[in-house]
């Protein structure tokens, strides 16, 4: 080895220039962090400050303006009245929690009284156009399951040529308030569509008088128009169990 690039003296100031060069890259670098630790940590911490200002400030209005008794008087009184309220009609099936007594007493609930509704019209009275044109857009729903004529398709059963449909108005008003499901002969075949169909009971009474006056007097039927009212007489119906074929009246 060449003595003039190695020797003992060369190994002594390479180490300590080495060791040199790392502390001063040190200081270096703890010089850098004095002058750079007073920043905020990050952007959300800079964002927070004024945040929590704002906080204090509304947490002390509250406080100058709401006295922790006036809560309390307001508690007391708005509890008085949901005491003294009265339940409400049940508008919509999911209401009814499955299995609770609410449910079992809707279900053995007596037979709503169907005559006055059924007291037909006479069929050649006009059908009001302005039901008929709603049922029309209603019936979009409809023809999903039953068809685009309601020719009756592998998940619904037809409307068009159906007794039912031309049938008592009160059976169809109760179909729409609560479903239907199992066994029901149309035209001659026994249809047992899996779920049945489902309450449609969100519907408002002119929506439901319009779809069935629109079914019955479409697709080759002709029978009279149903009326909203006679949707109204019915709303008792909502809530209970999807409604079966032996309850309903035979048309
Ligand atoms: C999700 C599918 C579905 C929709 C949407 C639907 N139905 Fe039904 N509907 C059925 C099924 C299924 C049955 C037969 C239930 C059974 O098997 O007991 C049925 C039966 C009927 C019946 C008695 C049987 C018949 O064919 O005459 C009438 C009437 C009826 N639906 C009217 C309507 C009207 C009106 C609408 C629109 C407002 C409607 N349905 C929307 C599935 C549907």
């Amino acid at each position: 080895m060449d003595p003039t690039r190695d020797n003992p003296i060369i190994r002594f100031t390479t180490f300590w220039w080495g060791l040199g060069t790392f502390f001063i890259f040190a200081l270096l670098l703890a010089v850098i962090w004095f002058f750079n630790s007073s920043d905020p940590a990050s952007l959300e911490d800079a964002a927070a400050t004024p945040r929590y200002a704002t906080k204090a400030k509304i947490d002390a209005a509250q406080a100058a303006n709401i006295s922790p008794d006036a809560i309390n008087a307001a508690i007391a009184a708005e509890a008085k009245k949901l005491v003294s309220a009265k339940p409400v009609a049940v508008e919509k099936p999911e209401q009814i929690v499955p299995g609770s007594d609410t449910s079992k007493k809707m279900a053995s609930a007596p037979a709503v009284d169907t005559s006055a509704v059924d007291k037909a019209p006479a069929v050649d009275e006009p059908v009001d156009p302005k039901l008929m044109e709603m049922g029309k857009a209603s019936f979009l729903l409809c023809a999903a399951c039953h068809g685009q004529g309601g020719e009756g398709t592998p998940i619904a059963p037809p409307l068009a040529g159906s007794d039912w449909v031309a049938g008592p108005i009160s059976n169809l008003i109760r179909i729409q308030l609560r479903g239907l499901q199992g066994p029901i002969t149309v035209k001659g075949t026994e249809y047992n569509v899996p779920g049945g169909m489902a309450a449609l009971s969100y519907q408002t009474d002119e929506q439901i008088a319009g779809v069935l006056t629109f079914v019955r007097n479409s697709f080759g039927n002709k029978a009279s128009g149903v009326k909203p009212e006679q949707v109204t007489a019915l709303r008792s119906e909502v809530g209970k169990p999807q409604i079966t074929a032996p309850e309903l009246t035979k048309p």
